[in-house]
């Protein structure tokens, strides 16, 4: 058999070509293609130590590094022909590059497709999460303008979606900016464990060739704070370890969580019973049925997705779950997860940060919604026990106030003063004073409350970190 009929890259030992079948079953350059820029970078590093330490002329180095400047372009191309029969991206690539130059037969020196995929996939890890930041970033915009707009609009707190306490819309949406600024953390943390170069590895053992790892790791940028190489300390763990794959999908995870708890919030806010949210028409849908409707298939797309992207890192955990050390094929499921968890938070953000921006609110029915006595319960509580009632109970006693008040059906505050005083002897003449937001707010100045100072606060916090 010609050698050309057998597979290029492995297939010395075999006598036949892979069956059709095993082709498509085995194939990852469908979905790994998109790993092509850093194989490249990744393949020209490695060129680049193959000739420091004299395993590739300066001859042939530079034929390769032509060959992969050309095909940095080349891939670029919708018209690239990917080969299905050359399994991968790492294949595929090799193959291209040895049409160019015979030189790119040494490219593969000292290197096997495990430190390689390893390599690829660190390099993605490190670009997705600056991208997710920058997005994340452009999301936070959105709702830190809203935040400051409405920064003391009075709206009713929930606790078990049941009126809790007053909140200001400042108060509330600066609560998701709190979790989306973890989650911008967690992306930079991501991205600093990925940092680290596992080139060298080869399969499992390394290689016997006088190979200059710490070369490679700062070509390739796999550097710490003071440009010192950082590379993986072990060949075994270095190939099977995907931890940076499940942090990564973990982070998409704990982000998306945020952005559909915030959804939630806004399409409560957007029905018709809450109408304190104008949503833009340019992120909302129509029915086909029913003229009158306007829905926001974003924000619930959002809480669609993130299930999603909850499955993908079920889905690796499972599939890693059992697998002995080393490399094992079932890694090459490894990529679509988190391939599939970058780009669908991408598009969250990116609705998010559209959405929001353009969006307004009805702040007639936010104040009237706020304006619910029973908000301040808890508040006429505090003033008993300004005036030396135990808490526990000054809470008995609003709570026999609230229940007087719904036999008699009248609001809190227009209970009788006789009425009230019979069932609590210590309130003063000036109880009702309690029912006013302004006090309520300002009464509410130290760190973590809605007083308007803490808000201004936290928006000025923000803005600093954001748009400077
Ligand atoms: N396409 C493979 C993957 O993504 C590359 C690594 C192949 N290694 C191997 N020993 N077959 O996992």
């Amino acid at each position: 058999m010609a050698v050309e009929d057998k597979q290029v890259t492995w297939g010395g030992r075999f006598s036949d070509q892979p069956d059709l079948l095993m082709q498509v079953f085995g194939e990852s350059v469908s979905f790994d293609k998109r790993l092509a820029p850093f194989d490249l970078q990744g393949s020209l590093a490695h060129a680049s130590m193959l000739a420091h330490v004299g395993l590739l002329s300066e001859n042939e180095f530079s034929e390769i590094k032509t060959g992969i400047e050309v095909l940095i372009e080349e891939i670029k191309s919708p018209d690239f022909s990917w080969k299905l029969e050359l399994e991968d991206v790492h294949m595929n690539l090799e193959q291209a590059l040895l049409e160019k130059t015979g030189a790119a037969a040494k490219l593969h020196t000292g290197r096997s497709r495990n430190d390689q995929v390893a390599t690829d996939m660190r390099l993605f890890f490190k670009d997705a999460c600056n991208q997710l930041s920058e997005k994340l970033e452009l999301a936070m915009k959105s709702i830190l303008g809203l935040a400051k707009k409405y920064a003391n609009l009075p709206i009713p707190g929930y606790t078990h979606l049941q009126r809790a306490q007053p909140v200001t819309v400042g108060h509330h949406l600066l609560a998701h900016l709190e979790a989306l600024g973890r989650d911008h953390e967690r992306l930079s943390q991501v991205a600093d464990h990925a940092n680290v170069c596992p080139l060298g590895s080869g399969a499992i053992a390394g290689s016997t060739l006088p190979l200059d790892r710490a070369y490679t790791a700062k070509v390739l940028g796999f550097v710490d704070q003071a440009g010192e190489p950082r590379i993986t300390a072990n060949g075994m763990d270095a190939v099977a370890d995907r931890d940076i794959f499940l942090e990564f999908a973990m982070a998409c995870v704990n982000c998306s969580l945020h952005l559909s708890r915030l959804a939630e919030d806004v399409i409560l806010w957007n029905s018709s019973e809450f109408g304190f949210i104008q949503l833009p028409d340019s992120f909302t849908t129509g029915s086909s049925l029913m003229p009158q409707k306007k829905n926001p298939d974003s924000f619930e797309l959002i809480r669609g997705k993130t299930g999603r992207i909850v499955g993908n890192l079920q889905n690796l955990c499972v599939a890693i779950k059992g697998l002995p050390l080393t490399y094992n094929r079932d890694l090459q499921e490894d990529k679509p997860p988190v391939f599939d968890s970058f780009d669908q938070l991408s598009m969250c953000l990116a609705v998010v940060a559209g959405s929001l921006s353009d969006s307004t609110f009805h702040e007639e029915n936010c104040r009237t919604a706020a304006s619910d006595p029973l908000l301040l319960a808890t508040d006429l509580a505090d003033y008993l026990v300004e005036r030396g009632v135990p808490f526990r109970s000054a809470h008995h006693f609003i709570g026999e106030l609230v229940a007087l008040a719904e036999k008699k059906k009248v609001s809190l505050p227009d209970l009788e003063q006789g009425d009230a005083l019979e069932v609590c002897s210590e309130l003063g003449e000036n109880w009702r004073e309690v029912f006013n937001l302004s006090r309520a707010f300002e009464m509410r100045e130290r760190p973590g409350m809605p007083g308007p100072n803490q808000i201004k606060g936290r928006v000025e916090h923000w803005e600093k970190l954001l748009l400077s």
